[in-house]
């Protein structure tokens, strides 16, 4: 007689979101809802000042903890962690030491040699690679310059590439969203706005200094376009960027040059775009189409246009891109990732 055993085959898949109170830590609830990411349970960190509030999940409330050093990410499948290096860099081992993958949105370990830097779309192979079981997702500005360079790489290895960023105040942050509203209230009113978490006011100005200043006059947000690129793209691609806060609450633009090895007709470029992995072009000039940030925040993709041959350059294409940092820049690539590992059985 043929005995069936019964075996369990449902293994229960734990996610936690650290952060959760912020810009894009409240984006991962939107988007692990929105695509229905494979999960049983999800937990919510945060720090003393958010511990105890509550967040709605798929019609279900639940708690904010408070981020220690305990055991309570035993358990946990997968952790989706943007509280800042800081905090990355301290709670990295109390994070993974019992199995958990954590998806890093901050700088702490992106240019660590053990630590892949993934891109969906560009390398996600490389996130099976991941000795100390933690996966960095690159600087919001270089995620969508790389979905944007991979399918003209693709055609021509790219030697050279010159950038200019536009950055939306929510690039800083929930707080920056916040002073860009406020400032846009009080000059409207006629009073003196408030500045506290951009060198200057905002509105009604560009500032062309995000990040630190380093040693070869760049800053730290433009130099980390030049290394990610580098690394994700695994090329000897040079990066040249100048990045600009703009008053713009939500999504970034980039205006870039890029100089390949051999010459590309522009319509093979047009079609590479066209045909590319998360990437929709919008490039009708005549008829005033071409990608902008305020109609394209709470999109999931890189939008390119403006598509042209460089002027000053054979071997040269320039194009203008626009995509939304919190989700795409942040907490989609990361929830992309983690969508990556269930697929190909990383995690289960
Ligand atoms: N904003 C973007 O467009 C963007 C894009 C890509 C990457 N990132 C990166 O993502 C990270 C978060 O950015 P954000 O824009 O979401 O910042 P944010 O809006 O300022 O939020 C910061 C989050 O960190 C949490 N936090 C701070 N100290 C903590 C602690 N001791 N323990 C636990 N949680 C703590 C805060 O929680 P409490 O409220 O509980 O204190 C809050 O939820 C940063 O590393 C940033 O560089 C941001």
């Amino acid at each position: 007689m043929v005995k069936f055993i019964h075996i369990k085959t449902k293994i229960e898949m734990k996610v936690a979101i650290v952060g959760v109170s912020g810009a894009v830590g409240q984006e991962f609830l939107r988007v692990l809802d929105e695509r229905n990411f494979p999960l049983d349970e999800l937990v919510l960190f945060g720090s003393a000042r958010s511990t105890g509030k509550e967040y709605t999940f798929k019609g279900k409330k639940l708690i904010v903890k408070e981020l220690l050093h305990n055991d309570d990410f035993k358990g946990i499948d997968i952790a989706l962690v943007s509280a800042g290096a800081s905090i990355s860099k301290d709670f990295a081992d109390t994070i993974t030491r019992f199995g958990t993958i954590m998806i890093d949105n901050s700088s702490a370990f992106r240019m660590e040699n053990d630590i892949p830097l993934v891109v969906p779309e560009v390398n996600a192979i490389d996130a099976k690679n991941m000795p100390r079981r933690i996966i960095a997702n690159p600087n919001c500005t270089t995620i969508q310059l790389v979905v944007a360079l991979k399918p003209i790489e693709d055609l021509s290895h790219i030697r050279r590439v010159h950038i200019a960023t536009y950055q939306s105040a929510s690039g800083a942050g929930a707080s920056g969203m916040d002073e860009l509203e406020a400032q846009t209230v009080q000059v409207a009113n006629g009073e003196e706005p408030t500045v506290a978490k951009f060198a200057y006011q905002l509105v009604q100005n560009l500032i062309p200094h995000i990040d630190v200043f380093t040693d070869n006059d760049y800053t730290k947000e433009e130099m980390k376009m030049f290394h990610e690129t580098r690394k994700i793209m695994h090329s000897d691609i040079m990066v040249s960027a100048t990045a600009v806060r703009v008053p713009v609450l939500r999504a970034h633009s980039e205006a870039i040059w890029v100089e390949t090895e051999n010459e590309i007709p522009l319509d093979k470029a047009k079609a590479a775009f066209q045909n590319a992995d998360g990437v929709i072009v919008i490039d009708n000039p005549a008829e005033k189409k071409y990608p902008m940030p305020l109609h394209l925040a709470g999109r999931d993709e890189v939008f390119v246009g403006r598509i042209r041959k460089d002027i000053t350059n054979p071997n040269g294409l320039a194009f203008w891109t626009v995509s939304d940092q919190i989700k795409k820049g942040a907490a989609l690539n990361a929830v992309q990732i983690a969508e990556y590992l269930v697929k190909e059985g990383v995690v289960k």
